[in-house]
C-alpha cells in the first residue's frame, strides 16, 4: 500500500458502467469525492440512472471494488457557428459531459484514460454515422489537462455556469481516426 491509499499491486480497471456495475460498486459512488461538489452529486445520485435511461453513456474506473473515476459521453449537435466560419448549420459531436477522478487518485494518469475510452467512442460512431469531433465545456482548472491531451480551445465560445465560466473545447474527428482507428477496430 502507497501513502496514497492506493494498493500498487491492484490494477485499475477502466470499462462500460454498465458492464462493471454490482451493488459494492454502487455503494462506492456515495463516497466518491474529486473535489467538485456537483460532479460529487452527479456521480452519487445521477450517475447509475443517467446510464440506465440512455440518456448519457458513462465509463468507469475501478480500483479494490470502488469507483475511482467516471466519464459521460452523449450525442449531441452544436450550431456550427459556435465552432466554424462556414459550412453546413450543425456541428454532430461527441459530448463529453462529466469527467472526474477521486481525490486519492488524482494525476495517476486516470483521467487521461477515461478520455482516450471516449475519444475511442467517437472514433467508432465516426465509422457508422456523421460526427465531427469530441466537444465539452471545461472548468477553468481542466482547460490545460485537456489542451495538452490535444484539445483546442474555442475562445470565441464560453458560457457562465453559476460563478464559473466555462469554455467549449473540441477535437475534430479526423486526428483521432488517425490516432486511435488502428487500436479500435
Ligand atoms: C481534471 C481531472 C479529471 C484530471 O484527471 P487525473 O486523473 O488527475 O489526470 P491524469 O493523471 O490523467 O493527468 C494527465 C496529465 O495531465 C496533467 N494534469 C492533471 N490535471 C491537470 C490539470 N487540472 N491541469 C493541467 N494538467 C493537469 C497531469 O499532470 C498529467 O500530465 P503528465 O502526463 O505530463 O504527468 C481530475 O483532476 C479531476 O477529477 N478534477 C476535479 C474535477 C474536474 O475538474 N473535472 C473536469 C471538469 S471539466
Amino acid at each position: 500500500m502507497n501513502n496514497n491509499g492506493v494498493e500498487d499491486d491492484d490494477q485499475v480497471i477502466i470499462g462500460k458502467l454498465e458492464e462493471l456495475l454490482n451493488s459494492e460498486l454502487k455503494a462506492s459512488l456515495k463516497k466518491f469525492d474529486c473535489g467538485d461538489v456537483l460532479l460529487n452529486q452527479f456521480a452519487k445520485k445521477q450517475l447509475v440512472n443517467k446510464d440506465e435511461n440512455g440518456w448519457v453513456r458513462a465509463f468507469i474506473a475501478v480500483h479494490n471494488n470502488q469507483v475511482v473515476g467516471y466519464i459521460t459521453v452523449r450525442a449531441h449537435s452544436l450550431l456550427r457557428d459556435r465552432i466554424l466560419a462556414s459550412g453546413p448549420r450543425e456541428f454532430p459531436s461527441l459530448m463529453v459531459d462529466q469527467l472526474a477522478v477521486d481525490k486519492r487518485y488524482q494525476s495517476k494518469g486516470i483521467g487521461q484514460t477515461l478520455l482516450a475510452r471516449a475519444f475511442q467512442c467517437a472514433v467508432i460512431i465516426s465509422k457508422e454515422a456523421g460526427i465531427k469531433g469530441v466537444t465539452l465545456w471545461a472548468h477553468p482548472r481542466a482547460t490545460n489537462f485537456y489542451e495538452n491531451l490535444g484539445m483546442i480551445k474555442v475562445t470565441s465560445a464560453t458560457e457562465q455556469f453559476g460563478e464559473v465560466e466555462l469554455q467549449l473545447m473540441y477535437i475534430n474527428i479526423e486526428m483521432l481516426v488517425q490516432a486511435y482507428w488502428d487500436k479500435s477496430a
